[in-house]
């Protein structure tokens, strides 16, 4: 198995170029103006800083995690943030993920999300926790750099339409001739390689690049074309060893190496489950390469918001693979209060059973001032090239300290609707005033059905709504 190791990494590769390319383009999102911790180097939260305010606990103690999962020594560690709706503790998972890097693997998913029809509870979790470990695997690699100076390519006499060739690459201390067979007379051709261009040729694979011309040439064309890039010519030896490195996770290589789906599932993301004999032959083989020197382990994070919709089963599911050497730092958001586990009948802080919270460390956070949920809005109409006078700001702080934070931040884009309507740059008071009176919040949502229940269908006619509802089974 794992034969295909080139193969391997070039998919993963390309997939990670293909998601960089997705996120390009850039939407505005509920925490898109959120880029890190907002901590300085000796991990102190700065007040405002990467779109983060306030909450200064909470973070710290992110900035603390973060330097955990960045020594990478310690597994299986678990991180609770738990607090009221609305008090950032998503938010805080977004910032610890751009902290910590694209070569970290985070991965992110809601508690939910478990109960997909597709794949059992556990497997759905032991792909997620696998998809939190990265591997670095480090090859070294034969290659020839060079500059050309002369290449020829002809048909071999009476061989059916079969080329060879001569290749002449020099360095500043150098030159040699090389003999080309008809697969490397065609990817020269192909790369439209001509003499003064600098190349790499991977000894191996045989597969040519052309890092661009060489400066000592430049002068002898002059149509170059825009594109053309200038490199110096190489020195010392033609033949180099170079070292490159791929990250993959764990889940990527098992998915590669599981038959029944083949590499292709990684972009489907229809990877199904996974026999637990490829897990352990998968393990066992990372663990040789550890030992050989050829790869390194990443444990990385995985982030599962809205915990208490787990229920019992991943709950111990989770508690042994906690314990697990190649666990990763398993951080989970939840906001719920002494609740109902799922799965049974008890009830337990955060809904989580106690021998999980005992594993746990957690981290609160609160409401926030006045001044910080200004500040926030402030940055959220920023993040969506809102223009808002003063006294819109103070309204709509108002209206956040009254209502939500979130409905406040909801009505950031309407209220600047409303202002392009009429024309103005400038969000005024009474735009705020207006969307305030067009959408209701919670609460007077809650007011009006009091008001007018009789009218609606399926009323029970108790009259008082629970202020968060438990979510039933
Ligand atoms: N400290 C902060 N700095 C900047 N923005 C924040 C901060 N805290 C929260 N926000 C923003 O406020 C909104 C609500 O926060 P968030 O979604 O993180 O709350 P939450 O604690 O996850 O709530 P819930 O329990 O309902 O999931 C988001 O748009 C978030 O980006
Ligand atoms: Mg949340």
């Amino acid at each position: 198995m794992i034969t295909g190791e080139a193969l391997l990494k070039s998919i993963a590769h390309s997939q990670v170029q293909e998601v960089r390319s997705i996120t390009r383009i850039e939407r505005i999102g509920a925490h898109s103006h959120i880029r890190g911790l907002g901590l300085d180097d000796s991990l102190e939260p700065r007040a405002v800083s990467q779109g983060m305010v306030g909450q200064k606990m909470a973070r710290k103690a992110a900035g603390v995690v973060l330097q955990m999962i960045r020594e990478g020594k310690i597994a299986g560690r678990a991180v609770l943030l738990a607090g009221q709706p609305g008090t950032g503790k998503t938010a805080i998972a977004m910032g610890l993920a751009q902290a910590l890097g694209p070569d970290t693997p985070f991965t992110s998913m809601a508690g939910s999300e478990i109960f997909s029809l597709e794949m059992s509870k556990t497997e759905a979790l032991t792909q997620a926790i696998r998809k939190s470990i990265g591997v670095r695997i480090k090859e070294e690699s034969e290659i020839i750099e060079g500059e050309v100076v002369e290449m020829a390519v002809e048909r071999a006499a009476g061989g059916g339409g079969a080329r060879v060739g001569r290749l002449t690459l020099k360095t500043t201390d150098m030159e040699t001739n090389y003999d080309m067979g008809a697969k490397m007379c065609d990817s020269l051709l192909k790369e439209k390689v001509q003499a003064g261009d600098v190349v790499t040729i991977d000894k191996a694979t045989g597969k040519i690049n052309r890092l661009g011309r060489s400066f000592a040439r430049a002068r002898d064309y002059d149509a170059t074309g825009q594109q053309a890039r200038f490199v110096q010519c190489p020195e010392g030896e033609l033949q180099k060893r170079k070292e490159v490195v791929h990250t993959v996770t764990l889940h990527e290589i098992d998915v590669i190496n599981s038959r029944t789906h083949g590499f292709l599932a990684l972009f489907s993301g229809d990877t199904g489950e996974i026999k637990s004999e490829i897990r352990e032959q998968i393990n066992s083989r990372v663990a040789e390469w550890r030992e050989e020197g050829k790869s390194e382990m990443i444990p990385g994070v995985l982030f599962i918001d809205e915990a208490h919709m787990l229920d019992i089963e991943c709950f111990s599911y989770l508690n042994r693979a906690l314990e697990s050497d190649t666990a990763p730092v398993v951080i989970m958001a939840t906001n719920r209060g002494i609740t109902r586990i799922r799965g049974t009948n008890y009830r337990s802080p955060h809904g989580i059973p106690l021998d999980l919270l005992d594993r746990m460390i957690i981290v609160p956070t609160s409401p926030y001032s006045h001044q910080e949920l200004r500040e926030i809005l402030n940055i959220r109409c920023e993040e969506e090239d809102c223009q808002m006078s003063s006294d819109a700001l103070t309204v709509l702080t108002r209206v956040a300290t009254e209502t939500s934070l979130r409905y406040a931040i909801q009505l950031i884009t309407t209220a600047s609707l409303v202002a392009k309507r009429r024309k103005a740059t400038e969000v005024s008071m009474e735009d705020v005033k207006k969307v305030y009176s067009l959408f209701l919040d919670e609460h007077r949502s809650e007011q009006f059905l009091k008001e007018y229940q009789d009218e609606f269908m399926f009323n029970d006619g108790s009259g008082d709504a629970p202020q968060l509802m438990e979510v039933s089974q």
